[in-house]
């Protein structure tokens, strides 16, 4: 181990050590208080975050159409849809079906579905993306995760119910913040703030190789593009892409 790594591993005990209360509130279930605030702060941030990627996203929705069966409306599942800062990406028509573990999420789902009438919404389900069982096998053209699958607890499983429920030729969109490249300063704070990161952005990790699990997934055609966000710069590294059932 180099110098670099022992200074950022100590840093990161050192950290890890300041949120011992945080690390002892989650054992006792206090921090499932926090899940009721946390749509409250992720409403304003996600504002923040959409404001500067939105250009990006418009540029990621542009072919969902191109996934659409026979000519029907695009049937689309959002994973992980928080308060569906996605939907004014969505094409008119389009059929959505939308899941989120927080069911504090609802109120303000229904004011974006409130403000996004072009859309038809089906159902809202609270899931986490690991158990999706509620929705068919082979059943959406579309699935779409932002800012999610730095969060969840099994990412290969997600993958893996992603692609259960995909008609075979529809697709996954996702956009994702990654780890930083290792030789940078960047990935020493990723690493060393990640536990604050992990209780106050409820369970995000900032240190997750993502493209590693959906590359190892095997879709038959992936488009996948690392790019450095214009965003809070422990987040700023990047996927996004689609992959193809
Ligand atoms: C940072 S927010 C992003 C919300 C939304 N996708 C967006 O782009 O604004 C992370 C979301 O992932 C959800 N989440 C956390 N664990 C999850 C899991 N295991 N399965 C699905 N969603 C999860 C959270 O409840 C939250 O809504």
């Amino acid at each position: 181990m180099d110098e670099m790594s022992i200074l950022m591993h100590v840093c990161t005990l050192v950290v890890k050590t300041l949120t011992f209360p945080l690390q002892l509130a989650e054992l006792l279930g206090v921090c499932r208080l926090y899940k009721r605030v946390f749509p409250a702060l992720m409403d304003r941030l996600s504002f923040a975050y959409n404001q500067k990627m939105s250009e990006k996203k418009r540029e990621m929705f542009r072919d969902l159409m191109r996934f659409s069966s026979r000519d029907e409306p695009l049937r689309l599942l959002e994973v992980g849809c928080g308060s569906g800062a996605n939907f004014q990406h969505y094409p008119s028509g389009c059929k959505i079906t939308c899941t989120d573990p927080n069911a504090h999420f609802k109120d303000y789902l229904q004011k974006s579905m409130d403000k996004n009438d072009h859309l038809v919404y089906e159902n809202f389900v609270v899931a986490p993306g690991e158990d999706l069982r509620v929705v068919e096998d082979n059943s959406m053209d579309v699935v779409v995760c932002t800012l999610v699958l730095c969060s969840v607890k099994n990412t290969p499983k997600v993958i893996q119910e992603v692609k259960r429920v995909l008609r075979p030729g529809g697709a996954f969109f996702f956009l994702e913040h990654v780890e930083a490249d290792p030789s940078t300063w960047l990935y020493f704070f990723q690493h060393v703030f990640h536990p604050l990161m992990y209780y106050f952005v409820d369970g995000c990790e900032t240190t997750r190789a993502t493209w590693k699990h959906i590359e190892a997934a095997g879709f038959s055609d992936l488009q996948l593009r690392h790019f450095q966000a214009p965003v809070f710069s422990l987040i700023r590294p990047h996927i996004v892409g689609y992959g193809v059932k």
